[in-house]
């Protein structure tokens, strides 16, 4: 007997491409290692013995990907939007992330945003931290300790933002992040890994720019940033960066735009063509944020153009710009913001659909971790296991129209067991 084989029963649902949805009723998914072997109608005689966790009726699709969202912003979700990008940083944003040097604090909020992210969909999360290095490291061992499998940035700013969420100099900046990345290291996480986090342009001077492509070369690190999010902010990287052809390439005259680590853009609102274009031969990831774009009036962005472009892209919760951390939500916010774009702004690009939104949710975001995000052999297993009983009415629903219900209105009453990398946590 192999110790590491275990089996899952129930309607299997997962993409094999943006337009693929493949659905298994009643199949076995066989687990080895933490990796899917094989999905089939009846189980092979040689994983006869082995345990079967049998979730009858149930749904079973991989865990959520949130490729953007910030943890110490998880106090004021539901707050304080009316308004644009950086008037809402300066109002609500600096002044909350500024109470993470205080590590009792810390402790308290991070807690709530570990506990509510371990009770949701997501299994892999791309998330900011603060400028705070002892409070960044506090929230990884917190999510260490849960179990998800996430990228954590300590964030670095140097220029434009308030004293008391400010780093005093390039040199601070780039010392505090060698000093957390040594710390991280020392720690020996086994799903938790460091992520360099340049907030955005305009937070970041030229010189830390240059400090964190030489960090990145060093320690062969994965980085994550904000891009093309919104009008007043685009121009205002132009006004800091006279010598950047596009926003992208402000970050990519530095090395930090995916040509050597992988890299994760959050929103890409206004991405013009040559940015699609730098973003595509260089494998930047978009994590795309509907909710936040509404709420903080950024816009829409063009995903249909990204997928048909063959640009990496996934989903983002963006809390607190997004109000929820459920990328079930996120992926409706997706399908209704590309109608609204579709009709009021460009009908050229057609309007998403739940198989595409489903695919950018799991597949299409989990590739930044790896094989993840699927049920094909060789993928991490990442399962959430859905109860749609609540939501039932008489008549008959298939499978994937279940799935189709779950996206627009379940919740975490629907979520009945969870696995990370194939061990279960919830
Ligand atoms: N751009 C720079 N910082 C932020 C942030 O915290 N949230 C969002 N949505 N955009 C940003
Ligand atoms: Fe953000």
């Amino acid at each position: 007997m192999n110790e590491s084989i275990f089996i899952l029963k129930g309607n299997l649902i997962y993409s094999k491409s943006a337009k693929e949805l493949e659905v298994c009723e009643n199949s076995y998914l066989v687990c080895e290692d933490g990796v899917v072997r094989g999905i089939y109608k009846t189980l092979p005689f040689e994983y006869g013995g082995y345990p079967v966790e049998d979730y009858g009726d149930r749904l079973i699709i991989p865990g959520l990907v949130d490729l953007h969202v910030h943890a110490p912003q998880y106090s004021f979700r539901g707050l304080g939007m009316d308004m644009e990008l950086l008037e809402w940083l300066e109002t609500n944003t600096f002044p909350e992330e500024s109470k993470f040097c205080d590590m009792e604090y810390a402790r308290k909020a991070y807690g709530i945003f570990v506990e509510n992210l371990k009770k949701s969909a997501t299994t892999r999360a791309c998330i900011f931290a603060t400028i705070h290095r002892q409070a960044t490291l506090l929230l990884m061992d917190m999510l260490e300790e849960a179990g998800l499998d996430t990228m954590v940035g300590k964030v670095n700013m140097d220029r434009n933002s308030p004293d008391y969420l400010r780093e005093a100099s390039a040199e601070e900046s780039a010392a505090e992040t060698v000093e957390w990345i040594k710390d991280v290291l020392h720690k020996k996480y086994k799903h938790t890994k460091p992520i360099l986090t340049p907030r955005f342009t305009p937070s970041c001077t030229d010189e830390l720019m240059e400090k964190l492509k030489m960090i990145q070369m060093r320690y062969s690190l994965p980085l994550q940033s904000h891009l093309s999010e919104n009008p007043g902010e685009i121009s205002w990287v132009k006004e800091l960066c006279p010598w950047s052809e596009f926003y992208g390439d402000a970050y990519d005259k530095f090395g930090l735009f995916g040509a050597d680590c992988p890299t994760v853009m959050a929103h890409c609102v206004y991405s013009d063509d040559r940015e699609i274009a730098r973003m595509k031969e260089n494998g930047v990831f978009v994590a795309h944020c509907p909710e936040s774009n509404m709420n903080i009036a950024s816009g829409v962005a063009p995903v249909r153009k990204f997928l048909d472009e063959g640009v990496h892209v996934g989903m983002g919760s963006d809390v607190a710009g997004g109000s929820t951390e459920s990328i079930f939500t996120a992926m409706a916010h997706a399908i209704q913001a590309s109608k609204l774009r579709w009709r009021l702004q460009d009908e050229s690009l057609k309007p998403l659909t739940v198989e595409e939104a489903f695919f950018m949710a799991t597949k299409g975001g989990g590739e930044f971790f790896g094989k993840v995000g699927s049920f094909e052999p060789g993928y991490e297993l990442d399962a959430v296991v859905l109860d749609d009983t609540r939501l039932k009415h008489p008549q008959d629903l298939d499978v994937k129209k279940r799935l189709e219900r779950m996206i627009y209105f379940s919740d975490d009453r629907e979520i009945c067991a969870k696995y990370v990398a194939g061990v279960q946590i919830l």
